[in-house]
Order: structure tokens, then sequence, then C-alpha cells
């Protein structure tokens, strides 16, 4: 089986300005210098709103630091008249690794359907960067014990299309919509099911080589005191943090669920 590397992402949403996206990622290097966080251990990325990221790239760059970094979300579109948008292309140039596409915020408020995030998903990819494709139920399709389901329909969808080389490098989020910044964290068996039946079901569809290689991560309140439970799960490669991430100390410790 291959060697999936753990990832660690920060969504920071719409939070912090430019200045303090600065102070919070300084303080996150060094804090994870200090303890000699091994990157290649456990990878860290932070996912800062549009306006930061340069702030951030220039942070990255003049420190030499090894924290990934990212966007929230990418246009369809390649470039245009498309007032408000921003293109893979730009994110690319702005050094960004990752992007969020079907964030469960954007598929609610901004009514996206599963064909945007496909689209946004393969423009990611055609621009060179790795999506982090989020997928996930909320509490009604929970409680009618719909979820596995649900997410695998999903994830068929966000997939449609994209060729084998891709999938292999691309990073699932499971989000449980109920787990939200609501406190209510899904136990680490919640987690487990739902991602070892995305991994199952990717192996049918795609290949058992893309299933052994692709990252999944689980979302959802997750703190520093919850992160190992979730990470001791076999299909579990990393988590996607909100809230917590905007603490260096919750966010660091995350990181360093190993110790
Ligand atoms: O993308 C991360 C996310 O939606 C989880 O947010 O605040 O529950 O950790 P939070």
């Amino acid at each position: 089986t291959a060697a999936r590397t753990p990832l660690m992402a920060g969504n920071w949403k719409m939070n912090l300005n430019h200045v303090e996206a600065v102070h919070l990622l300084q303080k996150l290097s060094w804090t994870l210098q200090d303890k000699k966080h091994d990157f290649d251990r456990v990878e860290v990325a932070v996912l800062p709103p549009f306006t930061d990221i340069r702030s951030v790239q220039t942070l990255v760059d003049g420190d030499r630091m090894k924290i990934k970094y990212g966007a929230q979300d990418v246009s369809t579109h390649d470039s245009g008249a498309y007032t408000g948008e921003i293109s893979a292309s730009m994110l690319t140039k702005l050094g960004c690794t990752y992007v969020l596409t079907g964030h469960s915020e954007r598929r609610q408020h901004h009514h996206e359907t599963d064909e945007v995030v496909n689209a946004k998903t393969a423009k990611a990819i055609e621009a060179g960067l790795t999506p982090i494709m989020c997928v996930g139920e909320g509490l009604e399709v929970r409680k009618a014990d719909g979820h596995v389901e649900h997410c695998l329909g999903q994830v068929d969808a966000g997939l449609a299309g994209l060729k084998q080389d891709d999938v292999r490098k691309l990073v699932i989020a499971y989000e449980p919509v109920w787990a939200i910044g609501t406190g209510e964290v899904a136990t680490p068996e919640d987690a487990q099911e739902v991602i070892a039946a995305i991994r199952g079901r990717i192996e049918e569809t795609i290949s058992p080589s893309v299933a052994d290689s692709v990252r999944i991560l689980y979302g959802g309140s997750v703190k520093m005191a919850s992160a190992g439970g979730i990470m001791a799960q076999p299909d579990v490669d990393g988590c996607l943090v909100g809230g917590a991430s905007l603490q260096v100390d919750e966010f660091a410790g995350i990181c360093r669920y190993l110790d």
C-alpha cells in the first residue's frame, strides 16, 4: 500500500486581514519550527482569503517556509468578462499549491451544484493546482441514514471525466455539514465509515492503485484534542480545519498529533 503523507489544512474562511494573516502565519511557523516539525512527515497548509494570498506568498518565500498555501475557491472560467471571479492560473501564479472545491458553504450559500464542483476541480488540475474537493451530508440525510450514498454520489459527480492520474494526485475532504462550526465532531468511526467508503468507490470506479494513493481528509470541528483519535483511523489521511486553524496553538497541536 502507498504511504500517504498526512495533510493538515487550515481553512481560514472569510477571516483575517493581510496584517493579521501575516502574524498568524509567522507565529505558526515559529511554533512548528520550535518543535522541529518534520514537514515531510506531516504536511501543513493554510487556505487564506484571496486578498491575503499575496502577503502569505511573500512571507512563505522570504522565510523559506515549508508551509504550503492555497485558496478557498476558483472560477470555472479561464479569463475574460467574469466580474469578481479568480481563475486557476491566477492562483498558480501566486504560488498556490491547493484550492478547495465544493466546500459545503459554497454549495449552500452560492448554490454550487455537483457539475460546478466538477468543472472547478477540472480547472484547478489543468492549471497545476491540487484540488481539495469537499463532500459531506447535512443533518437530514444523516438522520435518514443516507450519508454514505450521498457522499459517494458527490464523489462520482465531482470526479466525472477526470483522468486516473489526476485523481491520484488530488485530495478529497469529507466534511459532514452538521459537524462544521457546531462543536459537534463526528466520531472517529463516523469519519472512517464514509472515508473508507469513498476509497472503496474510487477503487471500483477508477483503480485500486489510485484508491490507495488518493488522500482523504476529515473536516468538521477538529481540535487539538480530537485530532489524534481521528488520525488513528486507517483511511483518514489528514484534517481540514476551520475555526481551530485561526488559533496558533490549536492548529500547531493538530499538526503535531503524533507527539
Ligand atoms: O473547511 C473546514 C471546515 O468547514 C470545518 O470548520 O470550524 O468546524 O473546523 P470547523
